[in-house]
């Protein structure tokens, strides 16, 4: 028998910082802030399923990490009053572990399966006849005399997130009744985030000082709730504990993030296309070998916000780092050689200006 606890995250860590998150999140979407689309849709969805007294269709959330999507999942369940178990793709090893957490499941309960795209084939088998009919399909002995035999769930309502959309098979991807993509926050909502956490957190912070936090914080909740709690510390230690711009200003140049919200990774990817790879394109492989990280976490973690910033462009035939970047580091003082185009595109005539020696 499958012990389901393995598999199951539970809803305390051991992590200070993420229990201090978790305590910062919204419990409801009347609290949650931003993604107001999406909002939206999702009230419909979850008023109409409670209205009907039956489980909410199956819900696909992507977009990049520290978004939200585990939020929105407790709120789905929040919202249906239903519990939610906590799962993740690569922790459902074998179709029996899946088998042994969904008959545990009671009528409308929420099960949330977090990085959805690292399901093994044999799991996400389980899966397909569980999600359309409530189904599962348990095969009784081997060999020829094998037989199949279909018992039933109750209803239940999967909710899926990833960062990856695109990983996901066609057949998975079909048996979602809604799916929703999480967009980078814009200033004016994670300001409000971070004013919000901050009462949350009994922090004395002003309107100019939320605003200063969260144009660092790469569009992503996540990260302004930790820089607040970064400059909480910094105010502490070296003013009266109040949070104003100027300190958070201070407390952030400390912590080496830029205005832009680039941190010293981000700088240093960026810098690496650019000195050591001419500005790219390079590929992924090499960029994730210089920041020692693996090429997953560098396409999942780094690159979404520096795409969105239009600091990098992604090409065929690899990364570049767009004049944007190379403007960007070049007044912090980087040093940043012309960059090596594609063979036979002349560089623009601007680029060198009053030089006999082309930029190359
Ligand atoms: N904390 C983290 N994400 C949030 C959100 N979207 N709204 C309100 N508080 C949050």
């Amino acid at each position: 028998m499958t012990d389901i606890s393995r598999i199951l995250t539970p809803e305390a860590e051991d992590d200070t910082e993420v229990v201090v998150d978790r305590s910062l999140r919204p419990h409801s979407l009347d609290e949650y802030i931003g993604q107001r689309d999406l909002k939206a849709n999702l009230s419909v969805l979850l008023t109409a399923a409670r209205q009907r007294g039956d489980a909410a269709d199956h819900v696909l959330l992507h977009g990049p990490p520290g978004l939200g999507k585990t939020t929105l999942a407790t709120i789905v369940a929040h919202e249906l009053g239903a519990n939610i178990r906590y799962a993740s793709g690569p922790a459902i090893e074998r179709a029996g572990d899946l088998a042994a957490i969904l008959t545990s499941l009671d009528e409308r309960d929420v099960l949330f399966i977090d990085e959805i795209h690292r399901l093994n084939r044999a799991v996400e088998e389980i899966l397909y006849p569980a999600m359309e009919d409530f189904a599962l399909d348990v095969m009784i002995g081997k060999g020829p005399s094998a037989r199949s035999l279909r018992l039933s769930l109750k209803p239940f309502t999967i909710v899926g997130a990833t960062t990856r959309a695109g990983r996901i098979s066609s057949p998975l991807r079909d048996r979602f009744g809604a799916t929703y993509r999480l967009d980078f926050y814009e200033i004016p909502d994670l300001t409000a985030i971070v004013e919000r956490s901050a009462r949350l957190l009994g922090v004395e912070l002003s309107k100019d000082g939320a605003v200063a936090i969260a144009r660092r914080g790469r569009g992503t909740p996540r990260v302004v709730n930790r820089l607040l709690r970064r400059v909480r510390d910094y105010a502490q230690i070296h003013g009266d504990g109040r949070v104003d711009a100027v300190m958070a200003d201070r407390a952030l140049a400390a912590l080496e993030i830029d205005h832009e919200g680039l941190d010293g990774t981000d700088r240093k990817l960026l810098a690496a296309i650019i000195q050591k790879f001419g500005s790219g394109p390079v590929g992924v492989q090499a960029l994730a070998a210089v920041l020692a990280e693996e090429p997953e976490t560098v396409e999942d973690v780094y690159e979404p916000f520096l795409l969105r910033l239009g600091f990098l462009d992604r090409s065929p035939q690899g990364r570049i780092a767009t004049d944007a970047a190379r403007n960007h580091l070049a007044k912090l003082g980087y040093e940043i050689p012309a960059p090596r185009r594609p063979d036979g595109e002349q560089p623009p005539l601007w680029e060198n200006p009053g030089s006999d020696t082309p930029a190359r």
